[in-house]
């Protein structure tokens, strides 16, 4: 018999910060709402540290750029944990929304939401076809929409996440899915683990006592408990105010209490809570961040402001610590800190190990979810270590495996659609990001790009360079004054050598022909840098990223075009991937600039052009959302005088811009000439410096 008749200690578990990946945020479109607050210090309090928060509301959704400003704005204020963003579906929004994709982590798809449904499989299914294949889906669809939604998800090959399973029939085939290998995954609220309409008959969002049984028997296909908005719905279909944290400070006793009757262990709600979480939402680590839990101390729920179904109940497993980045922020559920230490993470990428010696370990590809996400019940995947940042990093950053960029000559913008687009603008703002938080990657680690520039340039050659280096790559520069192109070598051959060098090549070159010689004969993939007057794809590109950044989308903006519109290649790559977009064009330029009659033509049969004129008239301008300057093209002229006839046709300065709205951009690919004066770079409508700054 053991001495020992009584035991004062108890034992305390430390586990990794916790994640609710559905936070409902009841007012989370709205800027007067303190919704977001309420909610970060209650889910710190509760043991969550990294919460992602459901994009509809209680009768409002993140729908567009507009009503996800709210949101990320408080972020930028300050939470008290981390938290990440998400926009949802709606039946029209497919096309404006997979541009948003780069700016937030998953798309949601509402089919059973207390507001903003979806309502249609049909238009669910448009966004299968717009959204980033990198990014994460969402759905709260149920029965047939349910079968209807993983149906596509395999036919389009990409991850689904089922949100809030609540039924028998729900959870046995996503189960089957599993089975089959697909990569679909699920989470489950956590009252409705706990809570049935046996207790609560008219509650018809809760499973019925048969479903809860059947969720339980299936607990190795649950990859994720959640919090989810079922709590709200209980309070407010009982008739008990509906404040934003109801549920939170539940979850974790509810569970503990499951653990001290043996119904679940510690390790199954570390793998919910913390581990599949971090995976299947692809989130990023949190620094010297834990939660420890006193375990065997029963304890009764007390009487507080926010309404419990567990008042008065006897429960187990109380929070006695929160570490949010290195600091305790709460002690036995008494919140320490009133400084809001949380970030926005909807864009921050986990970061994955660099072998230190031995052959360089590929950049874990975009698509690395599938790879990693459980692929059978039960069966956990490998988990993404995580290293200091003083040994290399690389970010997942990739294009996905079938991208159309990859391995491929890149020589006109006429090649790619919306969609390619998407993925290419989604990829940067991760680089971007990615970047400016670890300064180089180890993405093209190994590769070397060769600049071959037969003309001159700044920014495309330097913005090559700096973008190898920054991605981990080397470069190879082709000086053609001193190369044995002045020996007579021909395009052809000089393309072929450096293309032994070298993994891929940048061309720039004046003849528009060029480009045919370069992909017939160089061995390796060409980007072209500008071909004569033809092309400037990655201009163009560049150009694009810009106008959504600096004017949240491209869809229904008046662009107006002024200068050089005949010799000006960025314009002519530019005016084609507007095809893609609604939107408005005005063509300024003097007789001689104008543009080349087919990109004309192509306008016009769009619908998308508006006006034509030789100057810059102050109607143009008040109905101009972007302003695309360029200069003079002096080298493509035959001779001077006609150069010197033109070359001051139209010019921008102040005076110019009086009648020019509050809200346009001042665009220019640069080099600058005498058509744009310098006086308006003071002007704040200038972005033409920081058009050079987003990275393509
Ligand atoms: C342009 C070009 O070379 O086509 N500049 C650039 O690449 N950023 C525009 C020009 O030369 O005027």
């Amino acid at each position: 018999m053991s001495p020992i008749d009584y035991q004062t200690s108890h034992t305390t578990i430390t586990l990794p910060g916790l994640i609710n990946i559905s936070a409902f945020v009841p007012g989370i479109t709205s800027r007067e709402s303190r919704d977001l607050e309420t909610i970060s210090k209650a889910s710190v309090a509760a043991g969550f540290t990294m919460i992602s928060v459901l994009p509809l509301g209680i009768d409002s959704s993140q729908i567009d750029t507009h009503t996800l400003h709210a949101a990320q704005t408080y972020a930028q204020h300050g939470a008290h944990c981390d938290l990440n963003f998400s926009v949802a579906a709606t039946p029209t929004n497919s096309e404006d929304i997979a541009e948003l994709a780069g700016h937030v982590r998953s798309l949601f798809i509402p089919f059973n939401h207390v507001s903003g449904n979806i309502g249609d499989v049909g238009a669910a299914a448009t966004h299968f076809d717009q959204w980033p294949k990198s990014k994460l889906m969402v759905t709260d669809a149920k029965t047939t929409a349910l079968a209807a939604l993983l149906l596509l998800a395999s036919l389009y090959k990409r991850k689904l996440h089922v949100s809030s399973v609540t039924t028998a029939e729900d959870i046995r085939l996503i189960s089957l899915c599993k089975k089959q290998g697909l990569p679909i995954t699920c989470d489950v609220s956590v009252y409705a683990l706990f809570f049935s309409q046996a207790e609560y008959p008219d509650c018809l969002f809760l499973p019925t006592a048969n479903d809860q049984q059947v969720l339980w028997d299936h607990l190795s296909t649950i990859d994720i408990f959640a919090v989810g908005c079922i709590p709200y719905q209980l309070a407010a279909a009982k008739g008990y105010a509906t404040t934003a944290e109801v549920g939170i400070a539940d979850t974790l006793p509810l569970l503990f209490t499951a653990v001290s009757e043996g119904r679940l262990t510690v390790p199954d709600i570390t793998a919910r809570l913390h581990d599949n979480p971090k995976q299947i939402f692809n989130l990023p680590d949190q620094d010297s961040t834990s939660v420890e839990i006193t375990l065997d101390r029963p304890y009764v729920v007390p009487a507080s402001s926010t309404w419990s179904p567990l008042l008065g109940r006897t429960m187990q497993g109380s929070l006695s610590r929160v570490v949010f980045g290195g600091s305790t922020v709460c002690l036995e559920g008494k919140l320490q800190a009133e400084v809001p230490r949380g970030q926005d993470m909807s864009t921050h990428m986990p970061i994955v190990p660099i072998e230190p010696r031995g052959p360089p370990s590929p950049a874990l590809p975009a698509e690395t979810l599938a790879d990693h996400a459980p692929a059978h019940d039960g069966v956990q995947a490998p988990r993404l270590e995580v290293v200091p940042l003083s040994i290399n990093t690389s970010a997942t950053v990739a294009l996905p495996p079938n991208s159309v960029f990859k391995r491929a000559h890149i020589t006109s913008v006429a090649q790619y659609t919306r969609a390619d687009l998407h993925q290419l603008f989604t990829i940067a703002t991760d680089m971007r990001q990615a970047v400016e938080r670890h300064g180089v990657l180890d993405v093209l680690r190994g590769k070397v790009l060769g600049l071959v520039f037969y003309e001159p340039s700044t920014r495309t050659s330097l913005s090559f360079d700096a973008a190898m280096q920054r991605l981990g790559g080397r470069v190879v520069s082709f000086a053609e004054a001193q190369s044995s192109s002045k020996k007579g070598e021909s395009l052809a051959d000089t393309l072929r050598t450096i293309g032994c060098y070298t993994d891929a090549m940048v061309l720039r070159h004046p003849d528009a022909e060029s480009m045919a010689t370069a992909t017939k004969f160089s061995p390796v993939p060409i980007i072209n840098g500008g071909n004569g007057a033809e092309e400037h794809p990655t201009q163009a590109f560049l150009d694009m990223y810009t106008i959504r950044e600096v004017q949240g989308t491209i869809n229904k903006l008046h662009i107006t075009f002024v200068g050089d519109l005949r010799y000006g290649r960025t314009v002519h790559s530019l005016l084609q991937l507007l095809a893609h977009y609604s939107v408005t064009v005005r063509l300024v330029a003097p007789a001689r600039l104008q543009l080349p009659a087919k990109l004309r033509a192509d306008l016009q049969r769009r619908g998308q052009l508006e006006a034509e004129s030789e100057h810059l008239t102050d109607e143009i301008l008040a109905k101009t959302d972007v302003l695309y300057c360029t200069r003079v093209q002096k080298e493509r002229f035959a001779n001077e005088a006609e150069y010197e006839s033109v070359k001051d046709g139209v010019r921008v300065d102040n005076r110019t811009l009086r009648a020019a709205k509050a809200s346009i951009s001042i665009m220019h690919p640069l080099p600058r000439n005498r058509e744009l004066d310098e006086e308006v770079d003071f002007d704040q409508r200038a972005v033409y410096f920081d058009q050079v700054c987003f990275p393509v």
